[in-house]
């Protein structure tokens, strides 16, 4: 490796190490089952993480579902019937090819072996002694039913759409959706995979939101486009544009179900990665499906009397990934004039996960502030701190990402006004208190 790949990786790892531990102290992503000294690839969110991936789902529900009459939501339930997982072809296909080290008896993904930390268990070399490659399927089993003998073998959902494809023709009459139309949904989704890592990016148990988006066989081309479009302005409005890029799937990587396929990817400091696939997967899933269960899935225009059965574009994103490549993009140590350093954390006000801090200057000021958080929780996510000196508490808010700050001073006792600090620019307004709610509301909830 040379010296330039080896100090960026070294630089990738440094900042990979202050977020996870940032996480982890703020309470944001942590290890799931820590006590017990965790479980590689789950990972648990805590009060801040559960408020920042649940502000990026309604942010997602409310540009693919709510501002739109053509795309409709489902909730479905984890594990479908069995069958589902053989018509969609994850028995078959859904594998990575894997090798194992017959000293240290550790297992990898055979196309990732340059990530492969040195084999501790042979001597004289820290070479592994690798088996041939062997598929190995990534779906997680489960078994349904009280009685050992009678139990139904199930998966594990390994992605959240199968249950769109399983449910289209119920939610297509009950919703009195014509062609073109989009089931939308956002749940877990379980892969064992081999190699978890870099933090919650490839973990076991993970959140997708998909969107399958069914039209008629002659517009594939413009839906593809058109969706990748407007998921591209979707995140580059949350990261600004010189963070993503598009990557087209070469013919020899595209999935089985898969005719064309684009990754919107996401610089980390570990690299350009995927965090949203659109897929154009034609009628693969609703002809398997029509062939496996033996319901007709084609749909007939009610116009041209055509029959047929509408081709499929797919948007998926990872939650998780996205909420990682969230924390990723807005932390940094900023040098300020005075030569300190702060830390932090440049979420968009939509995602963040607190809204607006209240900081009473001096406890003898709790009783109004705390009428003023009062007020703003009805609508916004707000926290209070009324401990430490005022700078310290600005900071420790910089960190979490909270946009704005409100000081209630003495001189709020008189005039009815209260400070506003803004996170980025740390400038700081009077605002009367009036006014505040609304104020506030308009800059946290402006539309994206
Ligand atoms: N239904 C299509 C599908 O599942 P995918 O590319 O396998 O396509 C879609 O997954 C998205 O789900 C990815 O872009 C990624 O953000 C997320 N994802 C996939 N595997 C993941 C994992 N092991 N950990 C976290 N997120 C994952």
């Amino acid at each position: 490796m040379s010296d330039a790949a080896a100090s960026d990786r070294q630089a990738a790892k440094a900042k990979m190490d202050e977020l996870v531990s940032l996480c982890a102290r703020r309470g944001f992503i942590f290890q799931s089952s820590e006590i017990y000294g965790g479980i590689n690839g789950f990972w648990d969110y805590g009060p801040l993480g559960v408020e920042l991936k649940n502000n990026l789902k309604a942010l997602w529900w409310q540009k693919v579902v709510r501002e739109r009459d053509d795309v409709v939501g489902i909730d479905s339930s984890i594990i479908a019937h069995p069958r589902t997982w053989e018509a969609s072809g994850h028995v078959e296909h859904f594998t990575d090819p894997m090798v194992d080290c017959r000293a240290c008896k550790k297992r990898f993904r055979a196309d990732q072996l340059d990530d492969a930390p040195a084999c501790s268990s042979r001597e004289g070399t820290s070479e592994h002694d690798f088996t041939e490659a062997r598929n190995f399927n990534l779906m997680l089993k489960t078994s349904i039913g009280a009685s050992q003998d009678a139990a139904m073998e199930a998966y594990l959902r390994a992605e959240t759409c199968q249950a769109i494809f399983n449910d289209f023709k119920r939610v297509r009459e009950s919703s009195r959706q014509k062609i073109p139309f989009g089931i939308a949904q956002i749940g877990k989704a379980f892969r064992n995979e081999i190699n978890p890592r870099n933090f919650t990016f490839r973990s076991r148990e993970f959140e997708q939101a998909e969107l399958e988006f069914f039209i008629h066989p002659s517009e594939r081309e413009k839906w593809f486009e058109s969706w990748l479009a407007e998921r591209l302005a979707f995140h580059t409005a949350l990261f600004g544009k010189d963070a993503l890029r598009v990557r087209p799937h070469a013919k020899n990587e595209l999935a089985h179900y898969a005719k064309q396929a684009s990754d919107i990817e996401f610089l980390f400091p570990f690299g350009w990665q995927e965090i949203e696939g659109v897929h154009d997967r034609g009628d693969w899933d609703l002809s398997r499906h029509t062939q496996y269960s033996g319901k007709d899935l084609s749909i007939t225009d009610e116009e041209t009397k055509e029959k047929y059965t509408p081709m499929v574009i797919e948007t998926s994103v990872g939650v998780d990934r996205t909420t990682l490549a969230l924390l990723a993009n807005g932390l940094v140590q900023e040098k300020l004039d005075d030569g300190e350093t702060r830390t932090v954390l440049r979420l968009h006000p939509l995602v963040a996960p607190i809204k607006v801090a209240v900081l009473p200057l001096s406890k003898q000021l709790n009783e109004k502030a705390e009428k003023i958080a009062e007020d703003l929780r009805r609508v916004m996510n707000v926290a209070y701190d009324d401990s430490g000196n005022i700078g310290r508490r600005y900071r420790r808010q910089d960190e979490i990402g909270t946009p704005f700050c409100v000081t209630y001073d003495f001189e709020s006792e008189t005039d009815r006004q209260v400070t506003i600090r803004d996170r980025d620019t740390m400038k700081q307004e009077r605002v009367a208190l009036d006014g505040l709610v609304a104020y506030l509301r308009d800059r946290v909830e402006a539309p994206l």
